[in-house]
């Protein structure tokens, strides 16, 4: 019995001495967070409120790791909501488990309940954030997840003086779920925000911000990375910053080729790191952010937010109040302006696109209108509900248990995987007046379903149904390339000679345009359930959603992990 103590023992000693060179040598690290979902009293806009955070912070608190880390968050959900949380464009290779998309990928951490999220980070490096993924708590339950090079490696450009998260967020000055449930009781448009917020402030534009306003302290001659995020819940944004260049370098944690601009589009789910030169006068200078609105006659919130970059002028203090320089933005339409920066993102050099490939996919994206139920009155458009479909599917999430768990455990009934490859009526999707007859979608909860490793491509294409507007499609689990975009009515025997297959930017959120279309491209090298969808929740709230099913693969490492013991049950 001594013996085997002894040995064993030395076996333990021997076990942690390789387990610790291991360390050493990948540099690589295990984290640990506690998030606790709570009730969090705030003041914004002259109002007091109660809004959903992590730690009672807000924005909430930023994740900072190196690429090869292991993260695992301790979720504990002290709130009155079901909570989930999704790590947002982490690719959770075969952790699909982890990923959080309510009735997707889990059940919901019900009240007073918890759940571990783990994984790692493979092979990835930039800006990505989280953020709930239930009902509109994402309104202010949202944070940075920043992937530093791992140790001995570095960015592609000079290491920036500084590193400043900014995240953009959309602010209700009530509880964001109840203007969602007011929506969804009478099938009309949710009211729009009240502000746009830059790491949890709306600025000086707005009543009672300005001591708020968020300050960036620079110094002159320094050369500073802006890691920004577009946590709005459904607004895609313009920004730019009074007299000074953004020279953009990573795109949704993919390194771009390095090019110069004025001004940036970010879409919700859209991360774009530049970087900034100090290079003008001692002064101050707002960071402005405000709405492109590319849906025609469509409500939207037309004002600004602002924080402030302040150089160090070395006097005394109160240092320079001059009112800040305010920077020159689009127009809220500016469709131009949008695919000119579009235009500019690309991958930093030549790249190797899948091909052949495998599955040729057509979605329609965009949206529709439900008949009103009989006898009660909507206040949709002509008395109907507003919906949204891909490829006329109406998205309709499980109640009883998730995707993924009825997958896992073959429980029938759940889902279907007839989610069809192509529309199952062509038309003219970007015509003018789009027949009143195409406008009904079909509600289903349909998967497609994708081979381990097949090559995809797919288009997708915006529609004119109700109203034509820019959509930013997110796929979980996946990057992917974005080959062409393009306006109008796609058509290959024209659009396929427009593919870049030298150097496309490699993203997860991709702005389908405003009446056109995008194609893109990926390896179905991950096996789970991933949802794809638009990330405007409101359009995800009317059914812009579809999953794919990706099988397992016959290889060691191709199959998806069991689930952790702690998964939620609904
Ligand atoms: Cu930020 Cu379902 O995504």
């Amino acid at each position: 019995m001594e013996s085997f103590n002894r040995i064993s023992s030395l076996l333990l000693v021997f076990l942690l001495a390789i387990n610790s060179l291991l360390v050493y040598r990948i540099g690589a690290e295990v984290q640990h967070h506690d998030f606790v979902v709570q009730e969090t009293p705030v003041k914004r806009l002259c109002k007091a409120h109660n809004i959903i955070t992590v730690n009672g912070q807000f924005p909430g608190p930023t994740i900072e790791v190196k690429n090869g880390d292991t993260i695992v968050i301790n979720v504990v959900n002290q709130a009155r909501y079901n909570v989930t949380l999704h790590w947002h464009g982490v690719r959770q290779l075969r952790t699909a488990w982890a990923d959080g998309p309510e009735f997707v990928t889990q059940c919901p951490i019900k009240p007073g309940g918890s759940y571990r999220y783990r994984f790692t980070i493979q092979g990835q490096e930039g800006t990505l954030w989280w953020h709930a993924h239930s009902s509109w708590l994402r309104a202010t339950v949202y944070g940075a997840l920043i992937i530093r090079p791992k140790e001995n490696t570095s960015y592609p450009f000079a290491k920036p003086k500084r590193e400043i998260p900014l995240i953009l967020g959309e602010w209700w000055d009530r509880n964001p779920v109840d203007v969602v449930r007011k929506a969804t009781r009478t099938g009309g448009a949710p009211d729009v925000s009240n502000a746009f917020t830059i790491n949890g402030q709306p600025g000086d534009l707005y009543n009672c911000s300005s001591k708020d306003t968020t300050v960036i302290p620079v110094k002159a001659g320094e050369t500073n990375l802006l890691r920004f995020i577009n946590a709005a819940l459904n607004t895609e944004l313009f920004v730019a910053i009074a007299n000074h260049k953004m020279t953009v370098v990573a795109a949704d944690a993919s390194y771009t080729k390095p090019f110069t601009t004025s001004v940036l589009m970010l879409a919700p789910g859209q991360t774009t790191d530049v970087l900034v030169t100090m290079d003008q006068p001692l002064s101050r200078y707002y960071i402005a952010a405000r709405a492109y609105a590319s849906a025609e006659g469509v409500a939207f919130d037309n004002t600004t937010a602002a924080a402030i970059l302040e150089y160090d002028c070395g006097c005394a203090k109160p240092g320079p109040a001059a009112q800040p320089i305010f920077p020159a933005l689009p127009a809220y339409n500016d469709t131009a302006a949008v695919s000119a920066f579009t235009a500019g993102i690309k991958s930093p050099s030549s790249v190797e696109v899948p091909g052949p490939v495998d599955e040729n996919l057509f979605f329609t994206v965009g949206l529709g209108l439900f008949d009103c139920p009989e006898g009660k009155t909507c206040r949709g458009p002509n008395n109907t509900r507003f919906a949204a479909s891909m490829n006329n599917v109406s998205f309709v999430f499980p109640g009883t248990t998730s995707l993924l768990q009825a997958h896992y455990q073959r429980v029938p009934g759940v889902f279907t995987t007839d989610f069809p490859a192509v529309p199952p009526v062509p038309f003219d999707y970007t015509a003018k007046n789009v027949s009143s007859s195409l406008s009904q979608p079909v509600a289903g909860t349909k998967l497609y379903k994708l081979k381990y490793g097949a090559v995809v491509q797919l288009v997708l294409q915006g529609t004119n149904i109700v109203a034509g507007e820019n959509h930013p499609i997110h796929i979980h689990g996946y990057n992917f390339y974005i080959l062409a975009e393009g306006f109008g009515n796609f058509n290959p025997a024209r659009d396929n000679a427009k593919f870049n297959l030298v150097d496309p930017p490699e993203r997860n959120t991709v702005g389908v345009p405003a009446n056109g279309w995008a194609v893109i491209r990926f390896v179905a090298d991950n096996p789970g359930i991933w949802l794809m969808h638009c990330h405007l929740d409101v359009h995800i709230t009317w059914g812009l959603a579809m999953a794919f099913l990706v099988e397992n693969g016959g290889a060691e490492l191709q199959s998806l992990e069991a689930p952790p013991p702690d998964l939620p049950t609904c």
